[in-house]
């Protein structure tokens, strides 16, 4: 398995905990693009929305895939909820390795998330609205932008870091 692992999927979907597994057990590199941009801005995504706006940090996230792709040691990477929604990075990110899509339901998302203070877009009334609308909008989004698509709901890490060894094979 030479190429990239790459997670993607909603927020609250486990994308960091699994990468964090996989590059434990795959003893590579783990990089996780929202963590590269908060680094190199200097602040919290939340900041950099407020800050600066979404269209500001959707640049961002394009220029991180963009020195990415350049990378020749295979890497588990995690991308953020919202990276496979422009074109450009879909493209990016399938020439890049193996796009492992993690698909949650909007309960799961809600469950998990609840009291969270980071995703400046799930902040403010009727939350799970919020999730199940922006998710339903994505989804065919993600699912061009795989090569895989694993479920995880009701499932722990463990089992997903199997599962995806077993399609990188
Ligand atoms: C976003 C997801 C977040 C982060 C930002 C926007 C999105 O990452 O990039 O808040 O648009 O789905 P996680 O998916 O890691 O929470």
């Amino acid at each position: 398995m030479k190429d990239h692992i790459i997670l993607i999927g909603f927020m609250g979907a486990g994308k960091t905990t699994t990468a964090k597994k996989l590059s434990y057990k795959l003893r590579r590199t783990l990089l996780d693009t929202d963590k590269m941009i908060e680094r190199a801005e200097g602040c919290s995504i939340s900041e950099i929305f407020e800050a600066k706006g979404e269209a500001y940090f959707r640049d961002k996230e394009t220029d991180v895939l963009m020195s990415l792709a350049k990378e020749k040691v295979p890497h588990i990477i995690s991308v953020g909820g919202g990276t496979p929604l422009r074109e450009e990075n879909r493209q990016i990110l399938k020439n890049m390795g193996q796009v492992i899509y993690l698909k949650v339901s909007p309960d799961t998302v809600f469950q998990r998330l609840q009291g969270d203070t980071t995703r400046p877009l799930l902040q403010g009334e009727n939350p799970l609205e919020k999730i199940t609308q922006l998710l339903a909008k994505r989804e065919p989004l993600y699912e061009q932008a795989a090569h895989r698509i694993i479920v995880v709901d009701g499932k722990d890490s463990i089992e997903i870091v199997n599962e995806i060894l077993e399609v990188c094979q």
